[in-house]
């Protein structure tokens, strides 16, 4: 929890040095009761665009803490009232790809089926596609079934962000799929709409409260959200830091005097991806930190 506090506080402060006039639609903490950038907080100097902002100071808080692979701090920023409303539902069933498969796979699909389909798209046997997927206990049954159409499993303990990414882009997983969070859901949507991979989910509430809720504020629970679904604009930013080292990112280094960091950016309107190596010297960022 101090390293959320930490990861909250700086990029509420860097954030407010942006030109925007930024509401915080996908807030953090909510799961783990966490310091939070709460939904509904202003973020930005007020000045800029009115955009929708969605945060994850960090994703992976127990891999940061543990000093595993694949944290990152991400946010997004989308047109105002383009981010789909994650409150209903905690968890959302997922499938990623690349921009190669996009076309193929569908959730509604039996996994063997998308899993051959992504074989297909990437022109290579069933047995060297490699599917993510989150270690948890309720995804048993899908891991019999990517087994038992060929593939491999590479299972993540935290973060289904850099995953998600992670499958867009082939780097080094070729699809994503398992329950994780509805927000880094739609975190990873904004930035699959720069690569034209995608991102389709269907909320998967974990009880019967959950379940009316959802269908009272009028879900369709059967809906396969797609990637416009989680994100209706074209303009969007996807931001990610490394905390930890992952298979996308370099992780923080620490050297005297100054501190290294890698990033990816992601422009929608524009597909570019950036890949930003950064120095920062801590002793000059007094002026944003005091305000
Ligand atoms: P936090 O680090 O923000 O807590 O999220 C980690 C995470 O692994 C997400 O990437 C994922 O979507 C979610 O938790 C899965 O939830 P759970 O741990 O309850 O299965």
């Amino acid at each position: 929890n101090r390293a959320d506090g930490a990861a909250v506080d700086a990029m509420r402060s860097f954030m407010d040095t942006v030109r925007m006039d930024g509401t915080v639609v996908i807030g953090e903490g909510e799961k783990d009761e966490a310091p939070m950038l709460f939904n509904g907080e202003s973020v930005g100097d007020g000045n800029g665009p009115d955009v929708d902002v969605a945060v994850d100071p960090i994703d992976g808080t127990r891999l940061t803490a543990l000093g595993y692979n694949n944290a990152l701090s991400v946010f997004a920023v989308a047109e105002k009232g383009s981010m789909y409303d994650p409150s209903a539902v905690f968890y959302m069933e997922k499938m990623v790809v690349g921009p190669e498969a996009a076309e193929f796979v569908d959730l509604r699909l039996p996994v063997e089926q998308n899993v051959k389909l992504v074989a297909k798209a990437l022109e290579k046997p069933v047995s060297q596609v490699t599917v993510c997927v989150l270690e948890r206990p309720r995804h048993e049954p899908l891991v019999e079934q990517i087994r038992a159409a060929g593939a491999r499993v590479k299972f993540i303990m935290d973060g289904d962000v850099p995953a998600a990414i992670a499958a867009d882009r082939g780097a080094g997983v070729d699809m994503m799929l398992g329950t994780g969070g509805t927000p880094e859901g739609i975190i990873a949507a904004c930035a699959v709409k720069a690569t034209g991979g995608m991102i389709q989910g269907r909320l998967a509430p974990t009880d019967d409260a959950e379940h009316q809720k959802a269908l009272d504020a009028g879900h369709d629970l059967d809906r396969v959200l797609t990637t416009n679904d989680l994100v209706t604009s074209d303009n969007c930013y996807f931001a990610a830091s490394g905390i930890t080292d992952g298979d996308l990112l370099r992780g923080v280094r620490y050297q005297h005097h100054r501190i290294l960091t890698e990033s990816i950016v992601m422009r929608s309107s524009s597909g570019t991806v950036r890949m930003v190596a950064a120095e920062h010297r801590p002793e000059k960022w007094g002026r944003w930190l005091e305000d």
